[in-house]
């Protein structure tokens, strides 16, 4: 058996048929039976209606599988998060198994960030085999890959508590009481009671489930790229600077913020302003894995942005796909609040999809911001950058278009 991971979720019948034609190629195994690996996805086991082949990566027996493919096009960054999903894929495999992993030209990787052979050579050790266009085939060592400090390993180690956790909590209907979790709730805590009374409500235990999943499959593959824009717009804006604080608008289960403390030292501490009690339990497993590292620079504050006082000064304030939920009417000055708490010289990263056919069918549609709009929001505070999503490079402000984009404001110093 062959996993193939794609870690682009656009994947058609035809990508599909070549890919599996290609692993079974380079890993040296003909006819041998394939299967599509994703980081969380359908963890139910329920068959996916675009996938019906998905496994999870997170219950892959260790060394089971004959070989595995990272599908190109692969823009991963060269971070602890792709160290841990390599580990992952790589244990996966039986010893003397291929695994075969797209790589980028020098160029591309040094601009981009992008994972390039070196590197590779650095987490998997010397290939077997280099391809014409681009990948790389390892030969899968006796031992197993030592764990990165990343908020996936904790992710992959705790998948099953995780999951049961979320269950146990839809079982017996409880709200989540942020009381319970002091470690990592701030004392400025905001009026939540009627969004756990909402959370309290679930219907239905398999629904509910297939949502958390589709939910924390979106959280995990949205780090790497979330945590590494944080990391390099700090060394951008913000060079050589130690010890800041910063707040995530909306940061649910926490795992960007996570990854941020554990990955750029620059940060000292994360206030994840998010009005959903129900992800603690989840929070505080992730949390856990990394006490040691994490203890006294991590809190929740349990409020929605509108009810938050924003009080206490900070150097970087970061909305990643939040800002939509914040009533209309209450933005400017829930925007007021934010600005005026950023210190001199801080920093306001959003990042928003913005209204196009694509998100039509989702159920916050009503919400998306158009460009001008959210550009209007954000236009009182000084000038824009963009950058793009998938590489994070410069942008002009006129290829934004409708295009989901990272906008970046400083605060004159
Ligand atoms: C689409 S998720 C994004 C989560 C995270 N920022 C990320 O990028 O992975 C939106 C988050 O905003 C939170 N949220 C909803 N309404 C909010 C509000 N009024 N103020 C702050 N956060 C809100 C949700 O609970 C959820 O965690």
């Amino acid at each position: 058996m062959i996993g193939l991971y794609f870690t682009s979720v656009a994947q058609n019948p035809e990508q599909l048929a070549a890919a599996r034609a290609r692993a079974q190629a380079l890993c040296n195994a003909p006819g041998a039976d394939t299967f599509v690996a994703s980081p969380a996805v359908n963890f139910t086991g329920q068959p996916d209606q675009d996938h019906p082949e998905i496994s999870l990566l997170t219950v892959l027996p260790a060394g089971g599988l004959e070989g595995a493919m990272l599908v190109p096009p692969v823009r991963q960054f060269r971070d602890a998060y792709s160290r841990a999903l390599l580990g992952r894929v790589h244990d996966a495999i039986r010893p003397g198994g291929a695994m075969v992993v797209p790589f980028h030209a020098p160029a591309i990787a040094k601009r981009t960030g992008f994972w390039d052979l070196a590197w590779l050579r650095d987490v998997l050790g010397k290939e077997t085999r280099v391809t014409d266009d681009g990948l790389a085939v390892f030969t899968r060592g006796p031992a197993a890959l030592p764990a990165p400090v990343s908020v996936l390993s904790a992710f992959f180690e705790n998948a099953p508590r995780l999951a049961q956790s979320h269950l146990a909590r839809l079982q017996s209907g409880a709200a989540v009481d942020p009381a319970a979790y002091p470690e990592l709730v701030a004392a400025a805590a905001g009026p939540a009671a009627g969004l756990r009374a909402a959370e309290a409500a679930v219907p239905d235990l398999a629904q509910g489930l297939e949502q958390f999943y589709a939910y924390i499959t979106y959280s995990v593959t949205g780090t790497s790229y979330k945590a590494e824009a944080v990391r390099r717009f700090i060394d951008m804006y913000l060079p050589g600077k130690s010890g800041l604080r910063a707040i995530d608008i909306g940061g649910g289960i926490g795992f960007v913020d996570m990854e941020v403390l554990l990955t750029c030292p620059a940060v000292a501490h994360v206030l994840n302003c998010e009005p959903v009690a129900g992800n603690l339990p989840l929070t505080s497993l992730l949390f856990g894995h990394y006490r040691e590292r994490l203890a006294g620079r991590y809190n929740v504050t349990v409020a929605t942005a509108q009810d938050f006082a924003f009080a206490e000064p900070v150097h970087v304030i970061y909305d990643f796909a939040s800002l939509l939920y914040v009533p209309r009417e209450q933005l400017p000055a829930t925007l007021d609040r934010m600005w005026n708490a950023l210190l001199p010289g801080g920093l306001l990263l959003v990042h928003e999809n913005i209204r196009r056919p694509l998100f039509e069918s989702k159920s916050y549609y009503a919400s998306v911001f158009e460009a001008d709009e959210l550009e209007g929001y954000l236009r009182p505070y000084g000038e824009i950058a963009y950058f793009r999503s998938s590489d994070l490079q410069p942008m002009k402000k006129q290829d934004t278009k409708d295009l989901t984009v990272f906008r970046v404001l400083q605060k004159r110093r």
